[in-house]
Order: C-alpha cells, then structure tokens, then sequence
C-alpha cells in the first residue's frame, strides 16, 4: 500500500517542498513536529515528495535520529503506529548537524537542499521550521538569509514558521519582527500560536457568524460576561521550570494563546475569510483592551498567584518554589486571572475574565458566554424567579464541543424549573477524532495559508498590553502582590474576588 495518497483534495495549494527543522533534537520535535507529520502522511495529506531535514548542533547520524523518532512516536501517536506508513515517511526524513551560528553548516545545508530539489526536478520550494531555544532565532534568520535560503526562485517559495516565545516583552519583539522582516518577507513569516490550530478556535468562526442566531446576541445589550479558562494538571515536570520560571503564566500564555482566543471571541465580522482580513478584526481587539495607569488598578484587576503543596488527582505535588529548577525565592506566577475591559462599542461595559494556572484539578480549555438573565416579572410571583441564565459554553479541549444551558420546566403538575443542557461533542458528531493543532498548521504554511497565524502588529499589540502588567508587578514601588492556593484547587480566593465584584462567579468546570 501506499500511504501517501496522491490526490491533496484537502488542500489541493499544497505542493511539495522540504521542511526543515532547527532544533531538531528537542522535544517540539519529537513529541509535536514529527508526529503531526507523520499523522498528515496517515491521512493522505502530506504532498507527495515532501523531504524533511532535522537541523541541530548534536552529532548524530540519520538513522540515530529516525530511530530516536520512532521511539517517541510508538509511545504517543494519536492513532497508534503504523509501520506500513511510517517506514515510507521516515525514509523522508535525514538529520544535518551544525552549529547555528556556523554559516558553513548553512552552505552544506544548501547544498543538500539543492541536491534534493534536482531529483525532484528542479522544483525548490523550502519551509524553514525554527524551534530552537529562542536565543538561537536572530542567528538562524540572519544565517538563512546569509546562505541565500531566505528566497527562492524559479516560481518556488521560501517560508519561515517562527515558534514561541516571539519575544519576552514588546521591545524583543519588535526586535525580533525587524530580523525576521530584514530576512523573509511578512506574506512568507507564519508565527506560530497553536491555540489557533485547535479545531474547536477554528469553529469559534464558523459558529459565530455561519449560525444567524448568535450574532445578533453578541454584544453588551444580551452578554453579561465571558470566561476563559485554561487549566493545567501538570506542574514543572520534564525540567520545564527553568524556561518556566523566567517566563510565568502572563506571558508563556495569556500574551499568546488566550489573547488569541479573546479576540475570535470579540471580533467584527471580518469583511472576507482572506487571512488579513481576519487577522485586521483580531488586531483591533487587542489594540481596543484597556490598559490601567497604576499599579493599583493593575492590582484590581489582575490576580497573580503560585501554588503551594497539595494533590493533584490523589497525588502529592510540590509546592511552586520546590518544582526541580525553580527558584526557592521565585517572584514568577504560575497562575494568573485578568478582568479584561475591551473599549468599543459592541463590548462596552462586558467584562471578559480569562485566567490559567498550572496545578490545578484538571486539563481543560474552554470559553463560556454568560448571557444576561431574562426578566423576571413573569415567573417571579409564581416560584421565585428564573434559576440563572442562558451560557453558551465552547470546549476546546478536551471532549470538544459546544454545550448551551437552557432554563427548563420539570415535568409535573407545578411550575418549578431547573437549567438543563443541550450538548454537541465532536467526537460523537462528527465520528472521528480532531486532527492535533500542528498538523492544521504545517499544512496551512506549506499551503501558503497564513490564517491561523500571527501578524506583526497582533503580536506587538499583544505585548504593549503584557508589558504593562508586569510592568506593575515588576517596577513598580508597590507591585500588587502574590496570591497563593493549594495545588489541586481552582486557584486563589483573589480571583473569585474578582468577578464578586461584578456579581459574579468562576464556571465550574
Ligand atoms: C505552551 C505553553 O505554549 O502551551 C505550555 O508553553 C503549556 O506551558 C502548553 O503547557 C499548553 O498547550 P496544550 O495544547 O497542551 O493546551
């Protein structure tokens, strides 16, 4: 059998091409790039002749790396592993060990590539994947270009996918776009946020403006609030705290993933479905988010908090500060809750409140939109009022789908009611799996489609209001100070406090 279909009607744009991977030795690599490669071969959709390099600074042959892949992949595939498919797939796949810096490791690179693209007939098309440690990002850019990689010609293409973090704060990222638009041209720069990936952040769209229920709805007049939640089991296993405890919750995940989701959540309807058109609607959101001039109303409006020793599904956790590779005295949160105001018309006045923590109860991503109570004039003489209001809950993971909670009569000879939900589950509706966020996402860069990546401005957008928080926390003469909870809970008392203040309260999930 041949595993790799020839038909690409899923993406029929995209062509075939040589991805090529800086860091190949890490564990993006290993436990995300290849098998979402690998996946996208099972399913017939990976264009026939593509080739993949793995770019790192260990010495280690082809057949070290492949078969330090396949080990992984054994363990975590989705859908198992299938020799049948991934013998073939492998055979794509050699590895090239150079330095990053080392412009001679880029000249032999060329030459591989070149030796790849005339058996394939000259065709040239190249995809350059940097996800490296991020110190490593200006020099494997400017390297790239240096080699004459940046461009292509002969009718072919040259990309880049930058990974995260892009950047630290606004000035390193801007930084970072000047290197990245000195060397590949921004239609040919896909910045990767996988959130955007998710097919239920896909359905955000779909749902909002191919349903002409909602959209009339979907504004300050009928919504009191949104939430999102982005809860985490895991702590800082894996020597995760070293990178962790030097970025924190605000901005290994807000600055990206859930800003990226609040602004599918807010937008306009764009004026196309052209990947600027959306990413114009997405930037206004970001830009419209009020920012607070002291650090006291950053305090009022911002929870930062770490945990302290606790279980976590009956097992016993560290504490923050005692994670492997955190430091003992760490001023970094591992939790963050925000009550965002976003200054426009359509959203005056509803306060969106986002927030995520590591170590808490479970995993589970989900946006829910808190209607407004229906008028009780009607039931309240009758039995005491309407028992809460209408939510529209979006799951992205796991168990995807979308559930609405109903007030509802129960049956019987007296009016009494309770909230009932009408629940749609992807997995039971559609029969099948979602694919993993990073095979959406290399096919849409190798197709060309840069929908579901971020622009400069979304990002930079992103960071001015970043900065100004941790600006707060960090030099300001009163920083607001750090909450604590016990691993296992949802969170601090803080942030309950924060929505009490609105009169309202964190979903249970
Ligand atoms: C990454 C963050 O971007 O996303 C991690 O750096 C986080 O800290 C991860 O755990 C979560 O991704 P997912 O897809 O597992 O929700």
């Amino acid at each position: 059998m041949n595993p790799f279909r020839e038909d690409l009607s899923a993406r029929s744009s995209a062509e075939p091409c040589t991805i090529v991977i800086f860091g190949a030795t890490g564990d993006l690599t290993h436990r995300k790039l290849i098998p979402a490669l690998y996946h996208l071969a099972v399913d017939g959709e990976l264009p026939t002749g593509v080739k993949i390099i793995g770019f790192a600074r260990r010495a280690k042959s082809d057949q070290e790396f492949r078969d330090g892949l396949a080990e992984i992949n054994r363990k975590i595939s989705r859908s198992g592993h299938d020799e049948r498919v991934w013998n073939p797939f492998i055979e794509t796949v050699s590895y090239h060990t150079s330095e990053f810096t080392d412009a001679e490791g880029y000249r032999k690179l060329a030459e591989k590539l070149d030796a790849i693209d005339s058996a394939r007939g000259g065709k040239g098309n190249r995809l350059f994947y940097i996800a490296s440690a991020p110190e490593f990002f200006d020099d494997i850019l400017i390297q790239l270009k240096n080699a004459g990689l940046n461009h292509a010609g002969n009718g072919c293409w040259a990309r880049v996918i930058v990974e995260k973090p892009f950047g630290i704060d606004l000035a390193t990222a801007k930084h970072l776009n000047e290197v990245v638009n000195a060397t590949f041209h921004e239609k040919d720069t896909y910045r990767i946020d996988h959130y955007l990936g998710k097919e239920t952040a896909q359905n955000l769209m779909v749902l909002r403006f191919a349903n002409a229920i909602f959209e009339p709805l979907w504004n300050s007049k009928y919504i009191n609030h949104v939430q999102i939640t982005c809860s985490e089991n895991l702590g800082m296993e894996g020597g995760r705290g070293a990178y962790y405890d030097t970025a924190g919750a605000l901005r290994d995940m807000v600055q990206n993933h859930l800003l990226q989701l609040l602004s599918l959540v807010a937008m306009e309807p764009p004026t196309d479905l052209t990947a600027d058109g959306i990413r114009d609607e997405k930037v206004k959101v970001i830009r419209s988010l009020r920012k607070w001039d002291t650090a006291e109303k950053v305090a009022a409006n911002v929870v930062r908090a770490q945990y302290a020793a606790g279980h976590v599904d009956g097992v016993p956790v560290p504490g923050y500060r005692e994670e492997d590779r955190v430091n003992p005295q760490s001023d970094t949160e591992a939790y963050v809750a925000v009550r965002l105001l976003i200054d426009t018309w359509r959203w005056s006045g509803v306060p969106f409140y986002i927030r995520m923590g590591k170590r808490l109860p479970k995993k589970s991503t989900e946006i829910s939109i808190h209607f407004k109570d229906a008028p009780c004039v009607l039931f309240n003489a009758s039995c005491g009022g309407v028992p809460g209001g209408n939510v529209l809950v979006i799951r992205i993971q796991p168990d995807e789908g979308i559930s609405l909670r109903m007030v509802s009569k129960i049956p019987g000879n007296n009016l009494r009611m309770e909230p009932v939900k009408m629940d749609f589950h992807y997995a039971t509706s559609f029969g099948k799996t979602s694919p993993e966020a990073y095979e959406r996402l290399l096919l849409d860069a190798i197709a060309g489609d840069a929908t579901l990546f971020a622009r400069r401005d979304e990002v930079e957008e992103a960071w001015k209001f970043i900065d100004h928080i941790e600006h707060a926390w960090h030099k300001s003469p009163t920083p607001p100070p750090m909450a604590e909870f016990i691993a296992g809970t949802w969170g601090p008392k803080e942030a309950d406090d924060l929505l009490l203040q609105d009169g309202n309260q964190w979903r249970r999930l």
